[in-house]
């Protein structure tokens, strides 16, 4: 009898113990999910007279946090829209550019932060005639729904090369902030090589190799037609964009520094958008396995990228690559000087003839 009342006991601190538990890692699930919604206002005169989060009853917050994910799905109702007011706001902030520079980790990174939404896809507004022909509409129609106090960013790594751009983004919103991220100006050309060769491989089609394609073969000199080696020329495409916009609305991401260390960098781009410092460590896990930083948003959710990001580059001839790197040394100096970030890109040579005074 004892002994059966002892087992009956025993269950029930045990259903009790599992109800206590599932309950604090619900909670502790929640903080993070909670965070993104807290009211914080990027830039001025924006805000919008949203209630203080304590004042929020949780139950509201999570089903928010649910219609969010369920207007990225496509499946609110107008009157949850309404209702919430949700709108699709134009971005406040683009990243430019440049191809293969990690402009995709760090649009994934900077949505870590409860104040910024993504827009998913690239789209090509700006750069592409056609949709640049179907109208502003169009395009704040691509973005995704955010509560108002929440900034949106859009990434086209097109942009920072296409000719017409700068204008374009200028006629929408001349005080656009405006990111560009950069590699080591070689590896960022192998980087772009790579998936240009990918694609090609899988439609059973050959490619020349790296050497053929960025050295002349009959000058031996860096071939400057090649459109990987002419986008890495970065200080030739930002001059095209100081015509249009004050050199203090872009800010330069080190593309570099967010593989190896990227929360620093992600602070400074905080900084740059006005926004409470967020990201933090907790968001930002090594992943030994994918070789790269991957995210966290909470203790149920965390993503790495796409295997795309991250591919291993063929071995290029040493002599190109200190050939490459001595032709991008001058053009990285001017870089430097324009931006105000320096790099210590390799110079590729101790010839100095090469530099820009
Ligand atoms: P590689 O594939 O050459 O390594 P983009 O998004 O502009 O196309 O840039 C792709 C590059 O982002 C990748 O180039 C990769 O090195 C870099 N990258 C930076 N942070 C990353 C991360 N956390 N996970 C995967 N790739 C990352």
């Amino acid at each position: 009898m004892l002994f059966k009342q002892q087992a009956l006991l025993r269950q029930k601190l045990f259903v009790l113990g599992s109800l206590a538990i599932g309950s604090v890692l619900y909670l502790v699930a929640r903080v993070g999910t909670l965070d993104r919604l807290q009211p914080i206002c990027p830039i001025e005169n924006n805000r919008l007279p949203l209630p203080e989060p304590e004042q929020i009853p949780l139950r509201t917050l999570q089903f928010k946090r649910g219609l969010l994910h369920e207007l990225r799905k496509g499946n609110a109702t107008k009157e949850q829209i309404r209702l919430h007011h949700l709108v699709q706001q134009l971005p406040r902030a683009i990243i430019i550019g440049v191809r293969k520079g990690g402009t995709r980790a760090l649009l994934e990174m900077l949505n870590l932060h409860p104040a910024v939404v993504k827009a998913s896809q690239e789209i090509h507004f700006f750069d592409n005639d056609q949709n640049y022909a179907r109208g502003i509409d169009w395009y704040r129609e691509k973005m995704p729904f955010s509560f108002p106090h929440q900034i949106t960013i859009e990434k086209s790594p097109a942009y920072f090369i296409t000719e017409e751009v700068p204008e374009r983004i200028f006629k929408m919103n001349s005080s656009i902030k405006l990111l560009i991220i950069v590699r080591e100006p070689t590896t960022r050309a192998v980087s772009d090589y790579t998936q240009v060769l990918e694609g090609k491989e899988r439609k059973n089609k050959t490619y020349h190799k790296f050497e053929k394609l960025a050295i002349d073969s009959n000058t031996c000199e860096v071939n400057t037609k090649y459109k990987a080696v002419r986008t890495s020329i970065y200080t030739k495409h930002l001059e095209r964009w100081l015509k249009y916009f004050p050199v203090e609305q872009f800010h330069i991401v080190d593309g570099d520094r967010l593989i190896s260390d990227p929360l620093p960098e992600l602070q400074l781009v905080e900084r740059f958008l006005n926004l409470p410092s967020r990201i933090s460590q907790y968001n930002l896990y090594f992943n030994a396995t994918r070789g790269f930083f991957c995210l966290r948003f909470n203790i149920v959710f965390n993503k790495c990228l796409a295997g795309s990001k991250g591919r291993i580059h063929p071995e290029v001839d040493p002599s190109v690559v200190t050939k490459l790197q001595k032709f991008f040394h001058p053009f990285n100096q001017k870089f430097y000087q324009i931006t105000g970030r320096t790099f210590s890109w390799p110079r590729g040579a101790s010839d100095s003839s090469t530099e820009i005074p």
